[in-house]
C-alpha cells in the first residue's frame, strides 16, 4: 500500500530544491534587470540626449549585443522552471481557482496574479525584445517613432502593467518564500510592494508620455 502511495504523491527531492533556487535567482536577477531597464529608459524624460549617451555607452561596450540575448536566454530558463507549477490543464485550472476562492488568502491570489501575468509577459516580452534587438542601435528618436505610431503605444500600456505586477510581487514573493519577510511582516511588506508598483508605474507613463512628445 504505502509503495502504491509513494508512486503517487510526489516525493520533494534534493532536485525540486535546486531548481527552486534557480527559479529565485533568475527571478531575483530579473527584478534588477527590469529596474535598472525601467531606469534607463526613462532617461529620455531628461533629454534624448540622455537616452541616447546611454544606448550608444551599451552598445560601444557590447552590453546590448551580448547582454541583451542572454536577458532574453535568463527570461525563457526563468519561464521553464515557473512552469513546473502552473497548472496549464483546464482541470487543474479549475482546481486552482477553486482554492483561491475557497482560502480568501491573499498571497494565494497573488500567485494566480503572477502565473496569468507570466504568460502575457513571455508573449509580448519576447516580441519586444526581437524588435528591439533586431534593429539596433537604440536610438531616442527611433523609440519616439514607434510609440508615436500608436500600435506600440497600446503594446506598452499593456505590457507596462503586466510587468510591473509581476516585479513588484515577485519581488514580494521571494521574500516570504525565502523567509526574509516573516509573518507578521507581511502586511508593511505588502504595502512596500505596492508603493514599488505604483513608483514605477508613474516612470513608465511619464517616460511613454515623454516619447509621444519628443520631435522627431
Ligand atoms: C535586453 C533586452 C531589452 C532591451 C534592449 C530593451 C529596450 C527597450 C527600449 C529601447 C525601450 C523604449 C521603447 C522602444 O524602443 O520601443 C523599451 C521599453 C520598454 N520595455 Fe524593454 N528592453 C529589453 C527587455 C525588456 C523586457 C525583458 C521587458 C519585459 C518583459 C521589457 C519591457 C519594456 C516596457 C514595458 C517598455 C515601455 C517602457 C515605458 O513605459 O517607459 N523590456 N525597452
Amino acid at each position: 500500500m504505502s509503495s502504491i502511495l509513494a508512486m503517487h504523491v510526489a516525493q520533494p527531492s534534493r532536485r525540486d530544491a535546486y531548481l527552486d533556487w534557480l527559479q529565485m535567482l533568475s527571478g531575483a536577477a530579473l527584478v534588477l534587470f527590469m529596474w535598472s531597464h525601467m531606469i534607463l529608459v526613462s532617461s529620455v524624460i531628461i533629454g534624448p540626449g540622455a537616452m541616447n549617451a546611454i544606448a550608444g555607452f551599451f552598445e560601444r561596450t557590447y552590453m546590448a549585443q551580448i547582454g541583451g540575448p542572454l536577458v532574453f536566454a535568463a527570461f525563457l530558463f526563468h519561464f521553464v522552471l515557473a512552469a513546473r507549477k502552473v497548472p496549464f490543464r483546464a482541470e487543474k485550472q479549475g482546481v486552482a481557482w477553486a482554492h483561491a476562492k475557497m482560502m480568501h488568502h491573499r498571497d494565494t491570489w497573488l500567485w494566480i496574479v503572477q502565473v496569468v501575468t507570466a504568460m502575457v509577459i513571455l508573449i509580448m516580452g519576447a516580441i519586444h525584445m526581437w524588435v528591439v534587438l533586431t534593429s539596433l542601435p537604440i536610438s531616442a528618436e527611433k523609440s519616439a517613432a514607434r510609440i508615436q505610431g500608436g500600435w506600440w503605444l497600446l503594446f506598452y500600456l499593456v505590457l507596462l502593467p503586466m510587468v510591473e505586477l509581476h516585479v513588484s510581487i515577485g519581488f514580494y514573493r521571494i521574500g516570504v518564500k525565502w523567509g526574509v519577510i516573516k509573518a507578521d511582516a507581511r502586511s508593511g511588506a505588502k504595502k512596500a510592494e505596492n508603493i514599488l508598483f505604483g513608483v514605477f508605474m508613474v516612470i513608465g507613463l511619464v517616460t511613454l508620455v515623454r516619447f509621444m512628445f519628443l520631435a522627431i
